[in-house]
């Protein structure tokens, strides 16, 4: 069981409790913690918690590399870390008693040579039927249709392609038909201009988007309502779980690494998309940037309901 991650803009994410937070005035902080993130990582964090062997490539800037081949260590992850200058950018999460307020560096551009060099570690690692995530916003010097030209040098290896991306990344990615998406309802909504209301139309139009694009999959992700998953035979829903929600980040994330860790080991389409609602449902209710534990994950998978949708 192996899963391949890219993660071309990796960063630290900075978690602070300010009890309140006022823009005109200073603002006392009562907790401060890092971690490092980025959706490559998350995905393959998860996938090797998971009990996979998970290859990560990524840019790695000077003043962090350290840290961050230390962490991935740390968490069992098989990684190529390209040297790039500069230092992580920091995705700050200000957290009051009431709201949350991000702010998110762009990142250090990345060179065409880096972008290249993370891209042929990826192929080396390649093998046939392994799925190849590629997700999250690109950083600055890589152009739009870079997970478009990954797509059939993958394919070319015998990998399935996976993306999650937003705006012009994804549409790019799309004209070469990788083997499954992501979108949440607001991609989704960019990427075809139309705005699904209830699971039948999602399902419907999520069925569209197949024929129209040659994409094999689907996977409209719904937030607190759940997700489908949508092939050209077949369209399935995935209520989510009720939980104790502590942190949405990182479902999305881990929604998409179950999922095609599942599909690459033979699963069907219903398995894989219970392991999927299970790990997101378990990230959603662990606090924090922190992502589930493999036993997590298994607790919640026999509470996973998954229904097929007539369309
Ligand atoms: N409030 C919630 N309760 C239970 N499960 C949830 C909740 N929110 C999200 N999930 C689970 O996480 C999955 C992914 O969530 P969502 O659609 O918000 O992804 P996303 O917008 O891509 O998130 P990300 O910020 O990680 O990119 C959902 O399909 C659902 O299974
Ligand atoms: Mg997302």
């Amino acid at each position: 069981m192996k899963l391949l991650s890219l993660c071309l803009n990796p960063s630290v994410d900075r978690t602070m409790d300010c009890p309140s937070f006022d823009v005109r005035s200073t603002n006392r902080v009562h907790f401060v913690r890092d971690d490092i993130g980025g959706k490559g990582i998350n995905t393959a964090v998860l996938a090797s918690r998971l009990g996979a062997q998970s290859m990560l490539s990524l840019p790695a800037p000077e003043a962090d590399r350290e840290r961050l081949s230390a962490f991935l260590r740390r968490e069992g992850i098989a990684f190529s870390a390209v040297p790039v200058p500069g230092r992580l950018r920091v995705n700050l999460k200000i957290r009051t008693e009431s709201d949350m307020v991000e702010i998110n560096e762009e990142g250090a551009p990345v060179s065409p040579q880096a972008a290249e060099a993370c891209a042929s570690a990826l192929e080396d690692a390649a093998a046939p039927g392994v799925f190849c995530l590629l997700t999250g916003s690109l950083p600055p010097g890589v152009p739009d249709d870079h997970y478009a030209r990954l797509i059939p040098r993958m394919r070319e290896k015998g990998c399935l392609t996976a993306v999650d991306a937003d705006g012009g990344v994804l549409k790019e990615a799309l004209k070469e038909k990788p083997d499954l998406i992501k979108p949440n309802l607001q991609e989704f909504s960019r990427l075809t201009g139309l705005q699904p209301r209830g699971i039948g139309e999602c399902c419907l139009f999520s069925r569209r988007l197949v024929a129209r694009t040659g994409v094999g999959a689907v996977c409209l992700s719904l937030g607190g309502d759940g997700a489908v998953y949508v092939t050209k035979d077949e369209a399935l829903y995935a209520p989510a779980l009720q939980v104790p929600v502590r942190s949405l980040h990182g479902a999305g994330d881990s929604l998409l690494s179950a999922l095609c860790l599942s599909l690459s080991r033979g699963d069907g389409a219903r398995a894989a998309l219970a392991l999927g609602c299970a790990a997101a449902a378990a990230a959603v209710s662990l606090p924090g940037t922190e992502m589930p534990a493999r036993e997590d994950v298994e607790a919640l998978l026999p509470r996973v309901r998954i229904e097929h949708v007539d369309i």
